[in-house]
């Protein structure tokens, strides 16, 4: 199975265009938002996540560009983990395709039906598979879907949908006996996490956020949270709904014959300049911070 790593930045991307700290002017090198490719045979893709850069992503690298025929794409599915906008905005991007299969979880369906109707949109120009994920196959590959928590997006304004809203999914293949998991929006380490990790080859880990500090000062409403509760609080961490990398980082070391990566940095992560102290201490305790590009053969 082939693997690419098409974006590993957050919402927004790497640097946020609407942020100009002292990380986002530097030279630190661009990355594109989340959103991951995979392949059994190299011929035909499928993706996780669909980002607003999908665009950019497919054009930048060559086995998902258009052919053989000359209307025909290698693209075949897409597996939502969540119906986040920077994981859900590339559908409507991806419209002109005539044929694609959507997994999401039913929260997420539901969303993308009532409160952000990208379904509805795209129907009216083609009409794709939307099913809730659950247990697969594709293209001889086995996709196990896992429920990771019911953090919903900020548009759907605390809908009464039952969850769970974000999943995370383990793509294995029989014939190599390579797997990897994709996890890249962990509100907590749910249990039975990991041992739905245990034994993969590769597993990408949300990445958005270093440590609680960073988070005080990533949101507004965070600083004023934090300071009242104190900046390492884990609950207020898991506010934003995504576990800071000093939280997982001592978790995973000692998972023998894994391999380790964080996507979905944040504009104000400093893991994203390779020259920080918090980019080497990723690497020292194990760990990979994988750029845009990345691929992996499992
Ligand atoms: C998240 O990962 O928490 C969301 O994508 C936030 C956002 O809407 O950008
Ligand atoms: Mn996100
Ligand atoms: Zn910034």
């Amino acid at each position: 199975m082939k693997v690419i790593l098409l974006g590993t930045a957050a919402g927004g991307g790497f640097p946020q265009w609407n942020c100009a700290c002292e990380q986002c002017r530097s030279s630190a090198p661009p990355r594109t938002q989340d959103c991951v490719a995979f392949s059994a045979d190299g011929t035909t893709w499928h993706l996780l996540n669909a980002s607003p850069d999908i665009r950019t992503q497919i054009l930048a690298t060559p086995a998902l560009r258009a052919g053989p025929g000359p209307r025909e794409t290698p693209l075949r599915s897409v597996l939502l983990t969540d119906a986040e906008l920077d994981h859900a905005l590339g559908l409507l991007m991806l419209r002109e395709a005539t044929g694609l299969t959507v997994h999401a979880p039913a929260a997420a369906l539901h969303a993308l039906t009532e409160h952000f109707p990208a379904r509805m949109v795209i129907e009216g120009y083609h009409s794709w598979d939307w099913i809730s994920a659950a247990e697969t196959t594709v293209d001889g590959l086995n996709v196990t879907p896992f429920p990771i928590s019911d953090k919903q997006p900020k548009y759907a304004r605390a809908s009464t949908m039952p969850g769970p809203w974000v999943i995370a999914y383990r793509i294995h293949d029989p014939a190599t006996g390579g797997s990897f998991v994709y996890a890249p929006c962990l509100r907590t380490w749910p249990p039975g996490f990991t041992a739905f990790t245990r034994g993969a080859t590769l597993v990408l880990l949300d990445g958005t956020f270093y440590d609680g500090a960073e988070f005080a000062t990533a949101t507004a409403t965070a600083t004023a949270t934090a300071t009242a509760t104190g900046t390492a609080d884990p609950a207020v961490q898991q506010g934003m709904g995504h576990l800071p990398i000093t939280a997982t980082l001592p978790t995973i070391t000692g998972h023998g014959g894994t391999r380790w990566a964080y996507t979905h940095l944040n504009n104000t992560n400093p893991v994203v300049n390779p020259h920080s102290v918090e980019h080497a201490a990723v690497l020292q305790a194990g760990a990979e911070l994988p750029p845009d590009g990345t691929e992996f053969t499992l």
